[in-house]
Order: C-alpha cells, then structure tokens, then sequence
C-alpha cells in the first residue's frame, strides 16, 4: 500500500468504462459523473481514467500529453492524456484518458458492435483499461500522482485489483463496485495468460470460472473491498437465485461487502431548472407540470388528455428489465383508461414486441427506440407514474429521478427499488413517507394489481398530491453515499 501519510486527504483513481456527458450506455455513465464530482466536494481527490473512444476526445477539450505507454505485446502503444470533465453540476474532475486507437477509436457502443455483439477484441480492449489502471495505481506509474485507492467499476476494470496483486512493489488499495453482477467479462481460459497474469491466478481463488476466466470474479477475489450499489442488492447478491455463479465467493468475503446506495445528480435533474423540460417547475409550484404532460403527448403522439394516467419508461430493453413482463400485461392495461409512453433500446425481439404493441394502440400507447437523452427527462417530467418492473435491479437511477419529478414511480421489490421507494399504503400516507408503489411477485397478476393502485390513487387528487410532494422532498444526492466511499476509502489506505 502507498507510504502516503493518513491525515492527507485520499487520492482516487476511479475506473470506469463510460462517463456521462461523453458517453452513456447506462446508470454507471451517470455514476461515474456524480460520484467522483460528489467526492472531490468532500475533498477526496477523485480523478477518472477512460478509454479514449471518439466521444471522449472530442468531447474533452484541452487534452494534454502526460505520459507514453510502450507496446507491450499483446498491448499496443498508448498514450495517456489529461483534461476535465465538462460539467455543469458542481466540481470539475480530473480525468485520464488512454489514446490506443486501435483498440478505442471505433464508432458506436463501448462494448458491442452495430449488430449487438461484443467486439471481439474486449479482453485486449479492457485488459488495457486494467493494466494502465493498475501501473497509475503503483510505483510503477509514470505520474507524480498516485492514488492510494483505486476504485474500480464492474467487469471492464476487475483484472486491476489482479495485476495489483502481483506487482511486487507499492501500490494503491482496491475497491471493486459491482454494478450489474449479469455482465462478468467471460473469456477462454488462455487470456489469463495473454494478458500476463503470472499462472497462479488461473484458480478457483483467482480468475478462473467454470474452466474460463472472468473479469469480475479476479476483481472480487483479489480486491481489498467490495462494493455495491444498494444495501438490498448487497444481500441478494450472496444468494443463489441473483448471484449469478458467484454467491459462493461473495458470501466467503461478505464482510468485506458494503451496500452503498447510489446518489443522483441533483443538478443535473431538477424538475425547477431542466433545459430539456417544456416548462419548468417544484413541489410549489406543480401546476406547471402538467405543461410537461401535454407536451409529451403531442410529441409521441398520444391522445392529448390531462386526466388519464400516464405512465412512463426509461430503460435497456434486457431480460433484467423485466418488459417481458410489461408486454404480458399490455392486453389489460390496454383495457384501463392509461396511456403509456417508453423509451427505449435493446434486445431485438423486445424492440420489435414494443413497436407492434404501439402500432396496434395509437394515441394509447407510444413506443420511441432508440438512445435520447432529452425525451428521457421530458418522460420523467410529463408522465404521471413510472414503471419499472426490474426482475433485479442493483440500484436503479429513474425511480430517484422519477421521485424528484413528482412523478411515483412503480417498481418491482428488488434491490436498490426496495431501498428508495416506499410503498403506498395508509400506515406510509399517514407517517408521510409513501413515496411511490410496489409489487412483490414477478408475475403478470402482482404487477397488474400494483397499475391498479396506481389508477386508484391517481384519481383520489389529495392523495396522489401527497406522493407526489413526498417523493419531491427526499434528499437522494450524493452527499451520505459519497461520505460513505470517503470513509472506507479512509480505512482501506491505514
Ligand atoms: P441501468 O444502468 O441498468 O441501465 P439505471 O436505472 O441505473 O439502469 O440507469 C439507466 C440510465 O440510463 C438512466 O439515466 C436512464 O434515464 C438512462 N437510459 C436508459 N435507456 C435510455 C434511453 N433509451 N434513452 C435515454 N436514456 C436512457
Ligand atoms: C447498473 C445497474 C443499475 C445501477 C447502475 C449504476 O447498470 O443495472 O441498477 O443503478 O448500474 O450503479
């Protein structure tokens, strides 16, 4: 571990596969923008590093040249470059980025090609993103800088935590989040070596999995600590039925396990300031919501109607997100005076069902494929109720972003969903903490019941007031999780 003395404040590499403004794919995009900004503001000093995709250098302006990696078969040359992330949210962070065009500079998504499938080279791809992290993290690195922890976020960076444990000199603690334990950067068995894992890792305490490697598991066996995004999913996590091959290791390591929910950017959305929204407004002000309704409905083509239940959706369209379940339950809630409005980009097969469900509802039910980023606020801004019907969900950002748009969400009881929505029921109205609904069995009958409520209280006009405020009210920023990461960050480096 680095000699730093301990009343300095931590330094943190933070690893990550993608980054808000430049590129999202998903919740850790967002993550990766709020937590690090959300720490440097608590005076840890978060800097990011980032493959050099062209959404990255472009969008990063003043890049400098701070350091040159040689090849080192099968890793070709890079260079590692510097600027700051442009935010308009609080504290600017310091990012790293690795310039490896062949490996990097490729249009489209990070991680799959235009047909949907992994590019071929990924273990090259973010075996370079680990080893880079690795050296900046050790005295190998060429930096004045070093961390003292580095934190590494899901498959994509779990092989630092391996090269770490095999650098024979100082280096920096790790922290392995998980995010989404279904995504485990699966590779044959000979990248162990490729990648130039001394042998030894190749074990069940190591990086092998079922006679292949993984990414996450080498993260998980070799990190000093673990992380993930809820206290619920922390849990869930070390059984059978979400853990994913992988409870036996993490419930050998369970005290090393902290459930940390995420924040959301407070900044970024807020129903009072939104760039993206057709009108702005706040819990004092919610009149001014219904603006947003109508302008939803016009946009996607729906029947313009301020009284019917809205309901929106915000997702990847993946088996994890549950519209398969959605899709069942089309043929009643067609049948409810509700309007539904989603968002949308995924698996074929759902794309196609959601377009033909759209198709045969016009004006009731409206279908957007694709990745846009500014219907995606107009829809937590204009629909009355969000749906997401998550069969996991390790955290989940839209219930919090939906809560803070006045808009309660309906989700299922997993993982982050349980920790952040309160159920509606006369015990909560009463304590003032109902926030939202959910259903408990991942079946068409529980999930319809639950739409059900939601019509029910939609139209009883105090109560849905009530939710509505309630789920205003709730501080889901940064501030505790990231002082929760600040003080083991603190105890992992003593
Ligand atoms: P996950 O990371 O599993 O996809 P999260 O709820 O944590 O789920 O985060 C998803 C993030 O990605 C949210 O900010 C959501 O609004 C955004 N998102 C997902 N799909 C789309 C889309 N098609 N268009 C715009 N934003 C999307
Ligand atoms: C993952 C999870 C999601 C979580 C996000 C950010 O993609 O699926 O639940 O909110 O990461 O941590």
């Amino acid at each position: 571990m680095s000699p730093v003395p301990s009343n300095l404040p931590p330094g943190v590499l933070f690893i990550t596969p993608e980054v808000y403004p430049l590129l999202k794919t998903g919740g850790l995009g967002d993550v990766s923008a709020a937590l690090p900004a959300a720490l440097r503001e608590l005076k840890v000093d978060a800097r990011l590093l980032i493959p050099g995709y062209p959404q990255v250098l472009d969008g990063l302006k003043h890049k400098r040249k701070i350091a040159e990696f040689a090849a080192q078969p099968p890793f070709p040359a890079s260079l590692l470059l510097s600027a700051r992330l442009p935010l308009r949210a609080s504290a600017s962070v310091p990012v790293f980025i690795i310039d490896c065009p062949s490996l990097y500079r490729r249009e489209g998504n990070p991680y799959v090609n235009a047909a949907g499938h992994n590019w071929p080279d990924n273990a090259l791809r973010f075996g370079l993103l680990s080893k880079i992290g690795a050296i900046l993290a050790s005295d190998a690195s060429p930096l004045p800088w070093r961390p003292q922890v580095v934190h590494c976020n899901d498959w994509q960076s779990g092989l630092v935590p391996a090269y770490l444990n095999f650098h024979p000199g100082e280096k920096a603690a790790s922290l392995m989040a998980i995010h989404n334990l279904a995504f485990q950067g699966i590779f044959p068995a000979d990248t162990v070596a490729q990648l130039g894992l001394p042998a030894a890792s190749f074990h069940i305490n190591g990086a092998e999995y079922y006679g292949g490697m993984s990414f996450l598991k080498a993260g998980l066996y070799y990190s000093d600590h673990i992380a993930t995004v809820s206290p619920t999913y922390a849990r869930e996590i070390q059984e059978e039925s979400l853990g994913f091959g992988m409870q036996g290791l993490l419930s050998a390591r369970s005290k090393h396990i902290s459930g940390i929910v995420n924040g959301i950017d407070t900044i970024e959305w807020d129903p009072s300031t939104d760039p993206n929204l057709s009108r702005n407004y706040s819990a004092n002000k919610l009149a001014a919501k219904a603006a947003n309704k109508q302008a939803l409905q016009q946009l996607l083509g729906l029947a313009v109607d301020p009284r019917i239940p809205l309901f929106g959706a915000v997702s990847r369209l993946t088996y994890q997100k549950g519209y398969d379940l959605l899709l069942e339950v089309a043929a009643q809630l067609t049948g409810l005076p509700a309007q539904l409005a989603v968002l949308g980009s995924g698996e074929v097969k759902l794309e196609q069902a959601l377009t033909a469900l759209a198709r045969n509802h016009p004006g009731k039910i409206a279908i957007h494929i694709g990745f846009d980023e500014k219907l995606s606020h107009l829809i937590e801004a204009g629909a009355d109720s969000f749906l997401m019907p998550s069969r996991f969900e390790p955290c989940g950002l839209n219930q919090m972003y939906s809560q803070r748009y006045g808009t309660p969400p309906l989700v299922h009881a997993t993982g982050g969903l349980v920790d952040t929505v309160v159920d509606c029921t006369p015990a909560t109205l009463a304590d003032g903490s109902a926030s939202g609904f959910l259903f408990f069995d991942m079946t068409a009958d529980s999930f319809l019941g639950a739409i059900q409520r939601v019509t029910v209280a939609y139209n009883n006009k105090p109560v849905w007031r009530r939710l509505m405020k309630n789920g205003m009210a709730k501080d889901f920023s940064w501030r505790s999780s990231a002082d929760a990461y600040r003080r083991i960050y603190l105890s992992l480096r003593s």
